[in-house]
């Protein structure tokens, strides 16, 4: 009896607590609210680039979230048969997934403590080095975005060695390494992306001092080739560019094969931010012919490998270049003077040009604000 009255107590308690908790707690003088967003879902292919978060704590949150969904993954391919047996705490298996999530984007949402404004005034002077002189310019924004894309891009490879290292020595063999599961998957006339990727010669051309292991700089590199600095890889991406191109197999890249396909991808690095609708091919042979024959340097009508390589940073872009597209954008959609670089002011007046947020209108009418990147 007093057991269930108290069940009934504590009950309500925790009913009208909800209750509160969800009910509005301040007038809305303004019509449209805004609430951060933090990702919630992850693609772990590499091919598939995502922004950055420009504020290093969202990206903290975001990294142990992605951290989870990919150890969620992992468990799920590697050991599926110990997933089944494997005694979890009473309540953590059946926490849902997204209640962490919740309560870090609820922190974000909290005015009291994740102060947008209070952000921006600490984040300035970090961003603001070169030179400190009160404005934040392109190059400045890049440097900064550049930092968070490292971090972040490091953070994965350390997560992806620790899986591949398996005798723990700080070093992946060849034979440790295993493909992902998607490229083991994927049948062999599929799309010609995974054709020599994560094979031998990636390994060896990855292999910098060619000791047979990769280290974690290594690692790095043959996990991101667009980003290494070793020219073996660099030669190898553009032997793989050459192979994927070469639809008839000659070893070669010939006009046609460079002109339906290479060349849109040069064209589009050249012309971001551009009127993307494509000119029909007519127009476009010109330019073709002549960027081709530059790029042909013994004129025999082919490109090889190495005469690809002027071009390959356009054919891969770097995570440099995906921070500069990330910078300019931003400062488009900040500089309220169009100065080309902004003040603390510009930024405090647009602040959710650096958060991803969705505003809600008071009359339920949603719609969602965020970046236009690829
Ligand atoms: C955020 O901080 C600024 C300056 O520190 C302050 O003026 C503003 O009222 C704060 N906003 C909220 C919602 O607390
Ligand atoms: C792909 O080709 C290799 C040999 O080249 C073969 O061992 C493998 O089974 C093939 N995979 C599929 C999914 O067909
Ligand atoms: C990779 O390098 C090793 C020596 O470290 C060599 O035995 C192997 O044949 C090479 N593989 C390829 C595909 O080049
Ligand atoms: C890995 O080895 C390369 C030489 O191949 C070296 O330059 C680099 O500093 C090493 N990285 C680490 C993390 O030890
Ligand atoms: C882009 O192209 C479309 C159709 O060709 C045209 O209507 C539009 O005005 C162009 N936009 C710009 C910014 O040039």
């Amino acid at each position: 009896m007093g057991k269930v009255s108290l069940f009934i107590y504590v009950t309500i308690a925790l009913l009208l607590l909800l209750l509160l908790s969800k009910s509005p707690n301040k007038p809305h003088s303004n019509r449209r609210h805004r609430r951060l967003k933090v990702r919630s879902s992850f693609n772990f292919r590499p091919a598939h680039h995502e922004p950055v978060p420009f504020d290093p704590l969202v990206a903290d949150i975001e990294r142990r979230r992605e951290d989870r969904q990919w150890e969620k993954q992992y468990i799920e391919h590697a050991h599926h048969e110990l997933s089944h047996n494997h005694d979890a705490a009473p309540g953590e298996e059946a926490q849902p997934e997204w209640e962490d999530f919740m309560n870090a984007e609820d922190y974000l949402n909290d005015e009291e403590k994740f102060n947008v404004t209070d952000r921006l005034v600490l984040l300035f002077p970090k961003i603001d080095v070169n030179p400190a002189d009160g404005y934040i310019n392109e190059d400045e924004l890049t440097d900064w975005n550049m930092q968070q894309a490292e971090r972040d891009v490091m953070h994965r490879t350390q997560r992806e060695m620790e899986t591949h290292d398996k005798n723990k020595d700080g070093f992946v063999s060849f034979a440790e390494y295993e493909p992902p599961t998607w490229v083991r998957n994927s049948d062999n006339n599929s799309f010609g992306y995974d054709m020599g990727w994560w094979k031998e010669e990636h390994f060896n051309a990855s292999d910098a001092d060619g000791d047979g292991l990769l280290n974690l700089t290594e690692f790095n590199d043959f996990l991101h080739p667009a980003d290494t600095k070793n020219p073996k890889l660099i030669l190898w991406l553009s032997k793989e560019e050459v192979r994927e191109r070469d639809s008839d197999r000659d070893g070669k890249v010939n006009f046609k094969e460079f002109f339906h396909g290479l060349f849109d991808l040069v064209r589009n690095y050249d012309d971001e931010g551009h009127n993307s609708s494509h000119p029909s091919d007519d127009t476009m042979d010109a330019p073709a012919r002549q960027l081709f024959g530059q790029l042909d340097k013994d004129g025999d009508g082919y490109l090889s490998d190495v005469e690809l390589l002027p071009i390959i940073g356009k054919l891969h872009p770097s995570e440099r270049y995906y921070a500069k597209q990330q910078a300019d954008y931003i400062i488009s959609q900040a500089d309220t003077d169009k100065d080309g670089r902004l003040t603390l002011l510009e930024m405090i007046e647009n602040p959710y040009v650096f958060y991803s947020a969705i505003f809600t209108d008071e009359d339920d009418d949603d719609y969602i604000y965020h970046d236009e990147f690829r």
